[in-house]
């Protein structure tokens, strides 16, 4: 009985990979496909003629109001309430001056653009607002590196307020937000530009803060104070 089970398996299996074929030999015969192959994929493929659509193309028409990525539409602001900041600065756009990569050649500058610099307290306020929504979660509030995150096993968070840190050019954490670093991702995507400036000019005062120096605190918000 033993024998005749073990008889019958092996011609299956002789016969299952006779039928089948090997993959890779070569042979004119036309392919056998058991299932579609990765090459042959039931989808839409851009610039080719479709019988699904009525109009007979593949592609589609962008849905209204879509912006290319590395595009501003003009006297518009993303991501903020009202257009109410200053034009054609407000975007994603991707120039090699220092306001768009914080570098000045090949390396890092220092300050807060001039022209961002002088919104002093609003700036402020702004990357506040944008720090607890995009960086609080890993770095924690008061940038001490502790966010809710840390608790679910991200160890390597750094605090902002490290010695090291402090010591970095503005440029250099702008870079760090836009391209990110080892095992933090990259925010320069979902940010803003003047965002990013926001929050590094929020950065700094948390680290200020920390130092503890209360006359620090008041340097860090300068528009205020004058009021
Ligand atoms: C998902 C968690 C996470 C978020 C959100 C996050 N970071 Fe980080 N960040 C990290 C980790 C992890 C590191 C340490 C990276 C490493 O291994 O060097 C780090 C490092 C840094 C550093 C130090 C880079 C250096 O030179 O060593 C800066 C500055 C920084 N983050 C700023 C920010 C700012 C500003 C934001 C918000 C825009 C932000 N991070 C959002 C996880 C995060």
């Amino acid at each position: 009985m033993l024998k005749i089970s073990f008889g019958a398996l092996t011609i299956a299996a002789v016969l299952g990979l006779g039928f089948a074929g090997f993959r890779g030999a070569k042979t004119e015969l036309t392919h056998v496909e058991w299932f579609n192959d990765m090459s042959h994929q039931p989808k839409e493929q851009p610039q080719h003629h479709s019988t699904f659509f009525n109009d007979g193309r593949s592609a589609r028409q962008p849905v209204a109001g879509t912006v290319p990525i590395g595009f501003n539409l003009e006297g518009r602001y993303f991501q903020t309430e009202g257009n109410n900041l200053v034009d054609g600065h407000g975007g994603f756009a991707n120039q090699p001056d220092y306001f768009n990569t914080g570098r000045m050649g090949d390396v890092y500058g220092d300050g807060i653009p001039a022209f961002l610099a002088e919104r002093g307290a609003d700036l402020l306020a702004r990357g506040q607002q944008r720090f607890d929504i995009n960086c609080a979660i890993c770095h924690g509030k008061a940038g001490q590196g502790n966010g809710p995150i840390k608790a679910f096993g991200l160890m390597t968070i750094r605090a902002l307020t490290d010695e090291g840190l402090r010591a970095q050019p503005d440029g250099q954490i702008f870079n760090t937000i836009t391209h990110g670093k080892s095992t933090m991702g990259a925010y320069g995507p979902v940010i803003t530009v003047e965002d990013r400036w926001a929050i590094v000019a929020y950065v700094r005062a948390l680290q200020k803060v920390a130092e503890g120096k209360l006359a620090a605190v008041a340097e860090t918000k300068p528009a205020e104070a004058k009021k």
